[in-house]
């Protein structure tokens, strides 16, 4: 038979070198990689192509919720590859139906949409806000200055980070950015165009910085005196990071008419799946239904083997009782670094956290840091941090992020705090 598509040429074993270079060559450079070339994983472990082994409380940034291989994925991946794994959404199907409704059980009533990602999630929102506001003449949605909401044109112009929309201009309309936690600022941002707010839970890309209970009750208030829908992005400190299934539970543990507070559409993605590609939107029910038949789609939406491995995932979050363990463990690691930054002040600043998203930021220049001057004191750390053997993600210039799978045990913790030691020390 005649050969369509050539092979490609074989690919030298435990050889970095050849890897990288395929990247070179053939991937867009997109990405700010660091040298590292990986090859598998186990639990907490991940191995690179040349054997070495590093503990990973980056967690593929938020992502891999159970840490590598778990083998509860690896059978809801099998299982229902053997069954359906792609059918489209013209049909129904039952792993759909039943995470939607393990959703709604977890924040209330309302409905869910299936996508793949977090700013495909994000997208839903927008569109959402604009139907919403449609007949009116709104479509603005506010948004808040450092936070993050993805890559997509709509995304960036949502994001309050100049470096993620340079050279990207012009901007798509309809989106501004006011200051955080800052009730005054965003109630003068609003403008009779304004459909909607969208904040995070907790901003995460400086150091954590989780919303007021006073801010939440505030913009509530603001979105139903304004006829506003009130829209939270949970893509990352959603799904127990913080040891309640979003972060805005947490929040509000406590405070009173906390639980009955609710946010009008929620997005999810990363731990969601673990690795598996997935992302949702919820929707409060008095607006469940205002994207209808044909407003809006995504062809491998809400598949059902990428729902089976999500239903998965919740199933072993509760039984394993891994909220519980996010609170204890985080609450471990969290002091730990605390410590450190007593001991070694000249290294660490501060360290903030909820449950398992944990941040540190570095003293400004640390004069003993080695590394390429013209890169952030945040990358030239976690170059150490890999080269002690552990991976964690650089979260801007100053600060570092641990975001490690939900079932991360005090020992591999305790292993953690060890080896930031043996780096904070020499630099001190
Ligand atoms: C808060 C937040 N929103 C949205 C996104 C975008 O998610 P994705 O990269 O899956 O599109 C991210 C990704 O880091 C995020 O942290």
């Amino acid at each position: 038979m005649k050969e369509i598509v050539p092979s490609p040429p074989p690919l030298v074993r435990n050889d970095a070198a050849a890897v990288q270079a395929l990247f070179q060559q053939n991937v867009v450079p997109s990405y700010g990689r660091f040298d590292i070339v990986l090859s598998h994983g186990s639990g907490i472990y991940v191995y690179d192509i040349a054997g070495r082994r590093y503990l990973d409380l980056g967690g593929g940034i938020a992502v891999n919720s159970l840490g590598h291989a778990n083998p509860a994925i690896t059978e809801a991946l099998v299982e229902q590859s053997r069954k359906l794994i792609h059918s489209s959404n013209y049909y129904y199907h039952e792993p759909q139906g039943r995470l939607a409704q393990a959703l709604v059980s977890l924040i209330g009533p309302g409905k869910c949409f299936f996508c793949n990602s977090g700013v495909e999630a994000n997208e839903g929102l927008f569109k959402l806000a604009r139907k919403f506001g449609h007949d009116e003449g709104r479509f603005e949605v506010i948004t808040t200055i450092n936070s993050f909401h993805g890559r997509t044109l709509a995304g960036i112009a949502a994001t309050g980070q100049e470096k993620v929309k340079k050279g990207f201009e012009p901007q798509v309309p309809g989106f501004r950015q006011v200051p955080y936690n800052d009730l005054t600022a965003m109630r003068a941002a609003l403008s009779p165009a304004t459909a909607a707010i969208l904040i995070e839970g907790i901003q995460c890309e400086g150091v954590i910085l989780p919303a007021t209970p006073d801010y939440l009750f505030g913009l509530r208030q603001l979105c139903d005196e304004k006829k506003l829908l009130l829209l939270m992005d949970e893509v990352q400190c959603g799904h127990f990071r913080t040891g309640r299934f979003q972060s805005f539970q947490r929040i509000l543990e406590g405070v009173p008419g906390g639980e009955k507070f609710l946010p009008d559409g929620i997005s999810m993605a990363k731990s969601l799946g673990g690795g598996f590609p997935i992302g949702a939107f919820w929707v409060r029910a008095p607006y469940a239904d205002v994207l209808g038949a044909g407003s809006h789609g995504s062809t491998y939406g809400g598949s059902p083997l990428a729902c089976a491995v999500a239903l998965k995932i919740l199933d072993v979050i509760q039984r394993e009782k891994l909220a519980e363990n996010v609170r204890q463990v985080g609450a471990y690691f969290k002091s730990g670094l605390e410590q450190l930054a007593q001991k070694y002040p000249g290294v660490i600043q501060t360290v903030r956290g909820l449950g398992l998203m944990v941040g540190i930021e570095l003293t400004p220049n640390i004069p003993n840091l080695p590394g390429d001057s013209s890169k952030t004191q945040a990358v030239r750390f976690v170059n150490l941090l890999h080269a002690a053997g552990m991976l964690a993600i650089p979260a801007g210039a100053q600060i570092m992020r641990f975001l490690p799978p939900l079932n991360l045990r005090q020992s591999e913790a305790e292993e953690g705090l060890k080896l930031i030691e043996s780096v904070v020390a020499k630099l001190q």
